[in-house]
C-alpha cells in the first residue's frame, strides 16, 4: 500500500526524522485558513499517490492566505497522471540551500534491501540515475545486520554528503531504518532532503509504501487506507480475502492460478477484438482450494458489477480437481439464486475433468454453458458480453 506524502511524513515524524509541520486541506477554504494558521509563506502541495507532482503544477508556494486559497484552487481537482487531487497538504515553505535524495527499498532483483543516496536530489532522480549514475550511491543492505551509525556512515561517505551536515544525515538515516523495518515498508523515500541555510537537516517530501502482507503486524496501518478512493468492489472483494482487480471491461473472468488468469486476460482481450471490442472486466484469482463458498463470493463481486455482460470460469484441476470445481460452481448459483443473471462459460480441464463436465451437464443450470478449449471459451464469453451490450 502507497501513503500519501502526509501519511508518509507523520510515520517519519513519529521515528525521530525531522520534518515540517503541514495540515491537510480538502477545500481552498480549509487552505487558506491553514495559511493564516501559520502566518508564513506556505508551499501548496497536491496529495496523490504518484511522482512528479512540483512538474505537474502540483506544488506550489504561496506569499499569504489569500494567494493560498488561489493556489490550492488551481491544484484541488487536477489531474496529475490520471490521479485527481482531492487534498492538499499546506506547509510552511522552508528555505532551501541544497537539495539531497535518500531512500530505502526492497531490491528484489538482487534479494536484498538497498539504500541510495546522492547530494543532487530534488525532483529529476531518475535522470540523475540515468544520466550520471556515479552521483547515485547504492549499499546492500544487509537485512540481519540493518543500518546503525556506522552503516549510515558508509552511505554518507559513498554519496559524498558535506562533511557539515554528516553527522545529521547519518542520524536521519538511522531513523529512516527504524522506519522501514519497524512499520514493514518496503520502499521509504525522501526526495528532497534538504538543508536549510541554517544547515539543519529536514524531510520535505516523503514516499512510504507498506507491505501489506505484514499488515497483521500493524493494526494501525487500517487508519492509512483512503477509504475514498479506494474501488467498492475492490473492498468488498479484499473483505472476502479474494484477489480480484477491477478492470474497465465487461467479460467477468474467474481463474485458479495468477499465472492462468492473467493468460486468460490475454485471450479474452483477443477474442474480444472480433466482438466489438469488449474486454475483460477484471483479475480474480480464486486460487487453488476453489471452495463452493470461495466460487459464490468471488461470483458475488463479479456479478455485482455493472458493467459484466458475461462471465468466463476458467479452471484448470490440479490439488483442487475438477469435480469439486464443478460442485463448487454448482453450489454457488444455488446460494446466489436469482442474483445470478450473466451467462456463465466454463471452462474445465486438468484433475479429474470428466466427472467436473459431467457434474456440470448434469445441473444443465441454464445460465452455464461449458466448452472445452480456453480458446473457444474466451471467443463464447466474449461474444455473449457483446450480445449482452
Ligand atoms: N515546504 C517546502 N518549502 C519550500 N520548497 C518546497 C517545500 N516542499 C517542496 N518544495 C520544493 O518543491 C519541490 C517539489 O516538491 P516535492 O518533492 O514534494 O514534489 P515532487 O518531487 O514534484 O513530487 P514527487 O516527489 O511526487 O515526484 C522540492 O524539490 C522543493 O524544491
Ligand atoms: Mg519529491
Amino acid at each position: 500500500m502507497d501513503l500519501y506524502e502526509y501519511q508518509a511524513k507523520d510515520l517519519f515524524a513519529a521515528h525521530g526524522v525531522p520534518v515540517l509541520p503541514g495540515a491537510v486541506a480538502t477545500t481552498p477554504d480549509e487552505a487558506e485558513s491553514i495559511a493564516a494558521e501559520y502566518g508564513v509563506p506556505v508551499v501548496v502541495k497536491a496529495q496523490v499517490k504518484t511522482g512528479g507532482r512540483g512538474k505537474a503544477g502540483g506544488v506550489k508556494l504561496a506569499e499569504n492566505p489569500a494567494e493560498t486559497k488561489t493556489k490550492a484552487e488551481a491544484i484541488i481537482g487536477l489531474d496529475i497522471k490520471g490521479h485527481t487531487v482531492h487534498r492538499v497538504l499546506v506547509t510552511p515553505a522552508s528555505d532551501i540551500a541544497e537539495e539531497y535524495y535518500f531512500s530505502f527499498l526492497l531490491d528484489r532483483a538482487n534479494r536484498t534491501f538497498l539504500a541510495m543516496a546522492s547530494v543532487e536530489g530534488g525532483m529529476d532522480i531518475e535522470e540523475v540515475a540515468a544520466t550520471k549514475p556515479e552521483a547515485l550511491a547504492k549499499i546492500a543492505i544487509d537485512p540481519i545486520a540493518g543500518v546503525d551509525a556506522a552503516k549510515a556512515n558508509e552511505i554518507v561517505a559513498a554519496a559524498k554528503f558535506p562533511a557539515e551536515v554528516a553527522d545529521q544525515v547519518a542520524d536521519v538515516i538511522v531513523k529512516l531504518w527504524e522506519t522501514f523495518v519497524s512499520e514493514d515498508a518496503t520502499l521509504v523515500e525522501v526526495n528532497p532532503l534538504v538543508r536549510d541555510p541554517q544547515g539543519k537537516i529536514v524531510a520535505l517530501d516523503g514516499k512510504v509504501t507498506l507491505d501489506e502482507n505484514a499488515g497483521f503486524r500493524h493494526p494501525a496501518h487500517a487508519e492509512l487506507v483512503d477509504k475514498t478512493t479506494e474501488n467498492p468492489l475492490e473492498a468488498a472483494a479484499k473483505a472476502k480475502d479474494l484477489n480480484y482487480v477491477k478492470l474497465d471491461g465487461e467479460v467477468g473472468i474467474i481463474g485458479n492460478g495468477a499465472g492462468l488468469v492473467m493468460s486468460t486476460l490475454d485471450v479474452v482481450a483477443y477474442a474480444g477484438e472480433k466482438h466489438g471490442g469488449v474486454k475483460p472486466a477484471n483479475f480474480l484469482d480464486i486460487g487453488g482450494g476453489a471452495s463452493a463458498e470461495v466460487m459464490a463470493n468471488g461470483l458475488e463481486i463479479i456479478l455485482s458489477d455493472p458493467a459484466v455482460r458475461s462471465v468466463f470460469v476458467n479452471v484448470f484441476g490440479g490439488i483442487t480437481a475438477c469435480d469439486a470445481v464443478a460442485n463448487g460452481i454448482v453450489k454457488a448459483l444455488e446460494i446466489l439464486g436469482s442474483e445470478a443473471t450473466k451467462p456463465l462459460v466454463v471452462r474445465l480441464d486438468g484433475n479429474n475433468v470428466v466427472e467436473g463436465r459431467r457434474i456440470l451437464a448434469e445441473a444443465n443450470h441454464p445460465l452455464v454453458t461449458v466448452v472445452d478449449t480456453m480458446d473457444n471459451a474466451a471467443d463464447r464469453a466474449a461474444e455473449l458480453a457483446a450480445a449482452g451490450k
